[in-house]
């Protein structure tokens, strides 16, 4: 038995959350269990939450900036936790990763250049490339008995073939679960190296790798590499600990002229000081927050346990792609449905849930969903349980039409 209780149920409804206060607005009804946008229905530790009382406490909130303490916490975290070797200097506080990565198109690239994505992948890089009005190249991850490989030759011939200035780099990738290898990365950063491509390196989810998996951190890559490969790393406490809501990231470049690129762009929206409950919240999520980190993992761990034997007792039609890292998890219904509206339709109107449908990640993927299992156990087995039901219907509504016709 662990110190933190990850079963108890918090109600989260009714505090402006996106994932459960919108159900109305985004999807038409309130009575779907949430379990799409990637943040967790976990408490913070008491450690943690102590530090960001006593700062409510002191009752004064103005400008803020992170200091040594702060950039310590942060190179301390990815040293130990990535044996990753920064420095201070290196290090932007933004308000959001998806912020820094709008920031490094807009400072790296120009209109029109193309940028490149491994689909399916999380949707905001296409629409932040898009918006900025840059072109979206995609190579398409390819599955291959259940596991997701990157297609070199693919890869290369995408940047060749379109001038590819800049590749976004999703490690550990959502939604597929990979946590990519360092022969991997390796073969990444020398064809980007030797086109000439920026790599946009966002690292929000390596927190979460599952045994036997690590997450090799792209600091420890670009510099093994013979050729110089230029990047921009991307990373949060707001994904670990959940605090998306108080809005801090750090983006890390070591190339001096680089940084100074990057903070001009950022300067020019006029962003200045961050959120300091955010980096309050930061220092005190890697100073305290390890072993509330750790026991997370083995109850994650836990839940996905649970979905895939669900599903292979219950529901083999439904394919689980086994997850290396992340709290999502990709579930494979092409034997179940034919296309995508099928798919929502059974879903929403079936299972009563609210999940990220594939399509979003990219249009090969219409036959998929995405499911965040960073919830109490309770509600994976609810979930469960109304996927099992809805997919049963489906089925007794399709025999009961062929005896009708
Ligand atoms: C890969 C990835 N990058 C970035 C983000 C969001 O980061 P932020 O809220 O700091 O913009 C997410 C959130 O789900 C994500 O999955």
């Amino acid at each position: 038995m662990g110190k933190y209780d990850f079963d108890q149920i918090i109600d989260r409804r009714n505090t402006d959350s996106i994932k459960w206060d919108w159900g109305l607005k985004r999807k038409g009804r309130d009575d779907l269990l949430p379990m799409w946008v990637a943040d967790m229905d976990f408490r913070l530790p008491d450690e943690v939450l102590g530090e960001i009382e006593g700062r409510v406490h002191h009752g004064i909130f103005g400008y803020t900036d992170p200091g040594d303490t702060y950039l310590d916490l942060v190179r301390g975290w990815m040293e130990k936790r990535h044996a990753a070797h920064i420095e201070n200097d290196w290090i932007t506080v933004t308000p959001g990763v998806v912020y820094s990565i709008a920031m490094s198109i807009r400072a790296f690239t120009k209109k029109g250049d193309a940028i490149l994505v491994q689909q399916p992948v999380y949707y905001p890089f296409m629409r932040t490339i898009e918006i900025n009005d840059r072109k979206v190249v995609n190579s398409q991850l390819v599955l291959r008995d259940g596991h997701y490989e990157i297609d070199f030759e693919d890869f290369e011939k995408k940047i060749e073939e379109n001038d590819v200035r800049m590749f976004i780099l999703c490690s550990p990738h959502n939604p597929v679960g990979r946590v990519w290898t360092r022969d991997e990365l390796m073969r990444i950063a020398d064809i980007c190296g030797r086109h000439q491509v920026y790599v946009y390196a966002d690292e929000i989810h390596s927190d979460f790798t599952y045994p036997g998996h690590e997450h090799v951190s792209f600091v420890n890559i670009a510099g093994a590499q013979g050729e110089d490969v230029r990047y921009i790393l991307g990373t949060s406490a707001s994904k670990t600990f959940n605090l998306a809501g108080l809005q801090v990231a750090n983006i890390v470049i070591p190339d001096e002229d680089m940084r100074k690129v990057f903070r001009k762009e950022s300067d020019a929206v006029g962003y200045s000081q961050p959120n300091v409950l955010g980096m309050v919240a930061t220092m005190s999520c890697y100073r305290n927050g390890e072993k509330w980190l750790d026991e997370l993992l083995e109850y994650l761990s836990g839940n996905l346990d649970y979905i895939r034997i669900f599903l292979r007792d219950r529901l083999p039609q439904v394919k689980l792609v086994e997850p290396e890292g992340t709290y999502l998890v990709w579930l494979d219904f092409s034997e179940v449905v034919e296309d995508h509206k099928e798919l929502e339709k059974l879903i929403v109107d079936g299972a009563h849930l609210w999940l990220d449908p594939g399509i979003i990640f990219g249009r090969e993927t219409a036959l998929f969903e995405r499911i965040n299992i960073a919830c109490p156990r309770h509600f994976i087995e609810k979930a469960m349980e109304q996927l099992l039901d809805a997919v049963l219907n489906l089925k007794s509504e399709g025999d009961q039409e062929t005896l009708t016709v």
